[in-house]
Parts: C-alpha cells; structure tokens; sequence
C-alpha cells in the first residue's frame, strides 16, 4: 500500500489525477464569497463547537490560513472573540467567541443554521462541472465488455448502450418487465471512469445549497491518501504548510451514480428548502452532475410519466436546469447528467415525436434467445446449486413457456428455480429441474388468467 503510494506519486500518477481540483484560494476575494458571508460562517462555527483551535477551524471550514487570518483579525478588532495562545507554536492559538460574537452568532443561526465546510461561489461551480463534463468521457468496445463480462446481453444492446455512453445524452431504455432494463442500467455505472470535484456545498444569492451527500457520493481518496497529499488533517504540522494546494471545499469523487424509481415526485426535482435549518439541499439531478441519473420504472410514478418526462425538455435539450429560492428567485445551474430512463411504457405513450427524437438513443430490451436464456439458466442452477439438465431444461422451453405463450425474460429463471429451491427446501426432498417441480414453481409464479 505505502510503496504503491510512493510510486504513484513519483511518477506523478496522483497529481494527474488531482489535477482537475480547483486549487485553494490565496486571499479572501479568492474564495467568491462575501467577507461577511466568511464571517457570519466562522461565527456560527465557533459557537457551536466552542473554543477551537486554529487548525480545527481549518478542518471544519475547509478555508486556508491565508482565507481565516484576515477573518479572524477582523472579528477581534469588533470584539467579537478572542485569542488565547497555550505554547508560541502557531497551532497553539485558540479562538473562542465573546458574549457580543455569542449574540451575533444567535442572529446569524435565526438567518441559517448551516455550519460547515464553506461553499464555493455558483460560478466557480458552473466552471468545475464544464471542466470535468460527463461528455468528455470515452467509453471503449474493451471496458464495456469487461464490465458485461458474465451478463447475459446481446451485441446489439451493448453497442447501442456504449455508443449511447460516449455520446453525453439520454438514453431511453424500454421493454417488457423482467427483460433486464434496471439490470442493464445499473451496470451501466461500471463504465463511468475519471474522477470529478465535488463541492460541499454551493452560494447562490447568499443562501447555502448542500450537494455533497455522502449516501451518493463516494470520495475517490482514502483520508490516509489525502493527508499524504497535503491536505488539512488533525495531526498538526501539515496545516501550516502554506504551500498552495487543493481547494478543501471540494472533494474528489468517483462520478456519481442517482437511482430514483416510483418514489420520484416532481417536486424532488426541485430545491429543498428546510423551513427550520434555513438552507437547502440539491435536488438529485444536481448531485448527479458530471455522472449517471437513472430514472428507473418510468411510469409507477405518482405524477403522470409524461409529467416527469417533460421536467426534462429543457435540461436535456439546453444542458441546464433552472431552479429557485424559496425568495422567489430563479437561476440556471449546468445539467451535464447522462439520464437513463426506463420504463415498461411504450415511447408513444410518454413523449412526443419531437421530444422522443431529441432524447438520442432508444433501446428496446425484450425477450432472449434460446441460447441466452439457456446461459442465465445455468448460471442461477449453479448459484442456487440445482443441477442444470437439458432434459428439465427443455421442459421449460417447450413445456411451459411455448405451451403457455411467455417469451423469454431474463427474470424468469431466476424467479422459477428460486421457488423450486423453496419449495425443496420445505419438503425436505432434492432441488432439481424435474418437470413436477417447474409446474408446481411455473403456477405459483404465473396467475392464471
Ligand atoms: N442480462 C441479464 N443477465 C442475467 N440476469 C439478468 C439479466 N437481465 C435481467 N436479469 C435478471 O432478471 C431480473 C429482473 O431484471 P430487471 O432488470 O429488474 O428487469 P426490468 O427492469 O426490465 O423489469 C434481474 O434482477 C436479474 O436477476
Ligand atoms: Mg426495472
């Protein structure tokens, strides 16, 4: 671990890949934030976690010396906190608010109660999600072979799927259900490489808009990584390293991946304003910048599906979203979001003419041949450990999905060998793909119509 760390950093392979983070602002104008948003911040961070010390408020402002200084010699000038200094060494400094920077920090708290990392400002935002476009993405024939290495899907689905990846637009995928839409697109995710920036959160108009969220994002550093880099960390010493480094109030992720299905609402796609802590949350599209939104099972919404599609018209067709305040206030913030959406609807019944050709790629996922379906039989006989035959098999094919008119879905030999095992386990008898078992399993499975 340590020497490939060494090596990496040697031959600069770490660097490369950092190299698309912002680096740390040198001075406060530097941030693109307001001197009294900065205080009205360090105030607030002070009165809730109490005396701290200079490198704490680095770690939970994610600002640099160079950004506190100036701030915090301001609020001493105003008698707004203190210092108190227990050795000569720098880090030795703490700050502690006075009774006057306890009442400002009430007001401010009525006004917002985030406290945390700093944002960044809206335009530093729109520039990073520019920079690290999900359209600058190369997906080759190799990578998507290796990330459907073992699955069961035919040529013609996986070019139209990798051709669809590299082109930075929708893809729509629709199909019966069970024929693998949702399995498809969530391997999808396998194919997003680079790493992006991610802020904690984002200013627009003074008002805080948190997009990190660590459910959703996966940071593509270890800590262990990041302190050898140079990042603040609470072990003394590296903090005072003025050397300029990467802006802390980002963090580099691996692209992010959003899955929403019926649980959807219009309204999630807006910003969600918290009446109490008084700052908001980014709607999913937003944390799923410079990656994948998967909008799963079009359809079993609660709104009408051609509702939820026509949400996207413009983003899709101008690579923006517009969103607003809960003032009122409207503004524009970048959609480089690659949608998959699926559904068991047809594309007629949701979208217009017009906006389905806009859409890019629509890829049908129906039913397999015989010999795909064959290949997921097996595979689920081996992991359900029932001894694959082609007598039982055949039984299968021709017993049963011809005699009753069911194509071949994808989901079905799953969902039948898994009640056979079920249903061997409760009698105590072999699990096998005998022609008693498959009926027992293909009644309970199909309701009879
Ligand atoms: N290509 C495939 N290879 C192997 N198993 C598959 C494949 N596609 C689907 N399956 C199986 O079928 C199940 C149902 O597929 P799913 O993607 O949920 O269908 P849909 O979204 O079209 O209704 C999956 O959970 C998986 O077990
Ligand atoms: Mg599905």
């Amino acid at each position: 671990m340590q020497t490939t760390l060494v090596n990496e950093i040697e031959t600069g392979f770490v660097e490369r890949r950092r190299s698309s983070m912002p680096s740390a602002p040198a001075s406060v104008e530097e941030t693109g934030l307001d001197f009294p948003f900065l205080i009205e911040l360090l105030t607030k961070t002070l009165f809730i976690r109490g005396q701290l010390k200079l490198l704490d408020l680095v770690t939970h402002t994610r600002l640099p010396l160079v950004v506190l200084e100036p701030l915090l010699a301001f609020m001493r000038s105003k008698q707004m906190c203190e210092a108190s200094r227990s050795s000569g060494a720098e880090t030795a400094i703490s700050y502690n608010l006075t009774e006057l920077g306890s009442a400002r920090a009430e007001d401010y708290l009525r006004k917002s109660q985030y406290v945390g990392p700093a944002p960044v400002s809206l335009t530093a935002y729109i520039d990073q999600v520019k920079q690290q476009s999900i359209a600058n993405m190369h997906v080759s024939r190799e990578q998507l072979s290796e990330v459907f290495t073992g699955l069961v899907v035919n040529q013609r689905i996986l070019t139209q799927f990798g051709a669809a990846m590299n082109s930075g637009r929708a893809i729509f995928v629709y199909g019966p259900a069970g024929s693998g839409k949702t399995f498809i697109a969530e391997h999808l995710a396998g194919l997003l490489t680079g790493n992006v920036a991610i802020p904690h959160a984002i200013l627009v108009d003074n008002e805080v808009i948190q997009v990190f969220d660590p459910l959703t994002h996966v940071p593509a550093f270890s800590p262990e990584r990041s302190q050898r880099n140079g990042a603040p960390s609470d072990s003394g010493g590296l903090v005072l390293d003025r050397r300029r480094m990467s802006d802390q109030r980002w963090i580099m992720c691996n692209r992010p991946v959003i899955k929403t299905g019926g649980e959807l609402t219009l309204r999630m796609l807006d910003l969600d304003f918290d009446e109490n802590a008084r700052f908001y949350q980014a709607p999913p599209q937003v944390k799923a910048n410079n990656g994948l939104l998967i909008i799963d099972d079009l359809g079993r919404q609660l709104a009408p599906a051609t509702d939820i599609m026509n949400r996207w018209i413009v983003p899709l067709d101008r690579r923006v979203d517009y969103l607003s305040l809960h003032t009122g206030k409207k503004f524009m913030l970048p959609f480089d979001v690659i949608v998959v959406f699926s559904t068991n609807l047809s594309p007629t019944k949701l979208a217009d003419d017009a906006f389905l050709r806009r859409l890019g790629y629509k890829i049908y996922v129906g039913a397999l041949s015989e010999d795909e379906y064959a290949v997921i039989t097996r595979q689920v006989c081996e992991e359900l450990q029932i001894p694959f035959t082609e007598q039982g098999f055949k039984y299968l094919l021709h017993g049963l999905h011809e005699k009753y008119g069911k194509p071949l879905f994808a989901c079905i030999p799953r969902d039948i060998l898994e009640q056979v095992r079920d249903f061997a386990r409760f009698e105590n008898v072999p699990a096998e793909m005998s022609s008693d078992l498959l009926d027992w399993a293909w009644g309970n499975y199909f309701t009879h119509d």
